[in-house]
């Protein structure tokens, strides 16, 4: 599978970050990518803890490191794991990705043995409930 020349940089960042994945418990480890407003890529892993509830997702870990370096939307997200059936954001973080994104935002799903989903948000958390939603 060759990706078009943005999305194999997100691609390259979700991996590089999830050889660095702490997945001891579930030895799943997820890279996202995300391409912000800013024009800068924000990768993260997932970081599993032994209080099992406390582990966070690769796409939390992306999102924090793009609001810790400033930028406020998601343009793009690509998330990678292993296997071969493409990887998609759990629901909790399709809430989490929609936080900074709207329904035409790209979404790139992978098992990195496997062809890549090019999806949206839309179509993966419908009707969703927004920012938008409180602003009065
Ligand atoms: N995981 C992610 O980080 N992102 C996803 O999109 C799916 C699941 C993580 C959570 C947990 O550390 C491991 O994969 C197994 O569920």
């Amino acid at each position: 599978m060759e990706f078009a020349q943005e999305d194999r940089v997100l691609f390259e960042a979700a991996e590089a970050v999830r050889a660095r994945a702490h997945a001891p418990y579930s030895g799943f480890a997820v890279g996202a990518a995300i391409l912000a407003d800013d024009g800068k890529v924000y990768a993260g892993c997932n970081v599993e803890n032994a209080a099992y509830p406390q582990g966070n997702c690769a796409e939390a870990s992306a999102i924090a490191a793009m609001v810790a370096g400033g930028a406020r939307r998601i343009e793009k997200i690509l998330v990678t794991g292993p296997g071969s059936v493409p990887v998609t954001p759990c629901g909790g973080c399709r809430q989490r990705i929609r936080e900074f994104a709207s329904d035409p935002t790209p979404i790139i799903c992978l098992g990195v043995e496997g062809d890549p989903m090019f999806t949206t948000l839309g179509e993966l958390l419908p009707h969703s409930f927004g920012p938008q939603f409180l602003e009065r």
